[in-house]
């Protein structure tokens, strides 16, 4: 499968993005290096990714059969999700009828959709450690649930992300509008919840993997901090144990080994001393991964192209000490324009992307800044001041 065609001919190879966004748009620009003639869809007109692709879709990815109509329309080669929302059963169908191949595979968008069915597979079939949890349905079964579990405790919808209807409850008085702000903020209106008893991790990390032809490859781990559920820094290399390292790499070749394909995968862990304890796993570049556009010489949006095309990936470089840190913007625009940006990048080995989103209601991550430094902690000062220093105009 190592060959590539002439996009718009009938040797082309084509890929559809289903989702738009910022790590989509990376992922198409990996793409059209190599000559691949690229179709993005999403729900809104101007999605980033759509920019800078060779066409463009709107519809809604819940939407099977607009999904399936515009699969049988386009014809792609490989189906490449970039979001969790989509209506995967049309995928598992596309692909057992042999129309395309779903990145990483149709059963892996399935698990991963859901909170449910990755936890069960995680914990209850590979038998990796992870936090005490519990699903509810109902309210009843959800005091039911916390009372088992005990507090604190997470709370979240089995449907959602970026950390969309999430609470920690620290006390009984949480219990209530935890129950409520899961009912709103799940991606399927109200539905079934998971408590997860509160991990006093002393921190986290993406493991981006990378499952290849040649076989499975791991970036340097990436550390983080979410702010209600959201990210808004990373850096690389996260320090570990050599002890803590080893169980994080085993668990995230275990847990992609058992989801299959090819692609990156974003392996979301907590780590309290030399324990390793796993908590979600995007089949997909992760937000925190974004660091890797300074860090790596092949980036994850790189590497998950090379993956996607069967290329291999004998190596990846690293350039040292790298952060990155989320420009979210607050309020109501359609022009948002970024200014001050001659004073935001003057100091040396420091980046920016703009996504492009063509608008912001409320809080949206409109770009990111990226730095190297000498350690991590430099790297991490220096992404803040640009994102600091950058002026925003709504
Ligand atoms: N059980 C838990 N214990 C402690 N912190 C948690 C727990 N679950 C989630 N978090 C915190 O919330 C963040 C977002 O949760 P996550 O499950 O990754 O949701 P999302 O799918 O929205 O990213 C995590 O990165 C972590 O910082
Ligand atoms: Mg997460």
């Amino acid at each position: 499968m190592s060959s590539l065609g002439t996009p718009f001919t009938a040797g082309a190879k084509r890929v559809m993005l289903c989702g738009s966004g910022e790590l989509g748009k990376e992922v198409v620009i990996e793409l059209q290096r190599y000559g691949v003639e690229v179709i993005a869809c999403d729900a809104y007109p101007n999605a980033p990714a759509m920019q800078v692709a060779d066409r463009a879709h709107v519809f809604s990815m819940l939407d099977g059969a607009e999904l399936r109509r515009v699969i049988e329309l386009e014809k792609p080669h490989l189906i490449v999700p970039e979001v969790e929302a989509i209506a995967t059963d049309v995928l598992a169908a596309i692909e057992e009828e042999g129309l395309s191949t779903v990145i990483p595979t149709a059963r892996a968008t399935q698990l991963t959709m859901n909170r449910e069915g990755i936890r069960r597979m995680v914990a209850e079939e590979l038998g990796c450690r992870t936090s005490p949890y519990a699903f509810a349905a109902t309210i009843e079964e959800y005091r039911a649930a916390v009372e088992g579990i005990g507090l604190p405790c997470v709370v979240k919808p089995i449907m959602s992300s970026s950390g969309k209807g999430q609470s920690t409850l620290r006390s009984p008085a949480d219990i209530q509008p935890a129950w409520e702000h899961a009912q709103a903020g799940g991606r399927a209106g109200a539905g079934k919840v998971i408590v997860e008893g509160f991990v006093e991790f002393d921190y986290e990390i993406t493991l981006l993997t990378v499952r290849h032809q040649g076989g499975t490859s791991f970036c340097d781990p990436v550390g983080h901090i979410q702010v209600d559920g959201d990210y808004r820094e990373s850096w690389q290399p996260a320090p570990m144990s050599e002890a803590a390292l080893l169980r994080a790499r085993q668990m995230a070749g275990d847990v992609t080994a058992a989801l299959g394909g090819f692609g990156v995968f974003g392996v979301e862990m907590f780590v309290k001393d030399d324990e390793v304890i796993f908590s979600e796993v995007s089949p997909r570049p992760h937000d925190t991964g974004m660091v890797t556009m300074i860090s790596q010489d092949l980036s994850q949006f790189s590497l998950h192209a090379r993956a996607i095309l069967g290329l291999p990936i004998p190596n990846i470089r690293t350039h040292g000490p790298s952060a990155s840190c989320a420009v979210v913007v607050e309020g109501q625009s359609k022009q948002v324009r970024f200014g001050n940006l001659a004073e935001a990048l003057a100091e040396p080995d420091t980046q920016l992307r703009l996504f492009g989103k063509p608008e912001v209601a409320g809080k949206r991550r409109m770009a990111v800044t990226l730095a190297r430094g000498k350690d991590v902690d430099e790297a991490r000062a220096k992404a803040r001041a640009v994102a600091e220093r950058m002026a925003i105009e709504l």
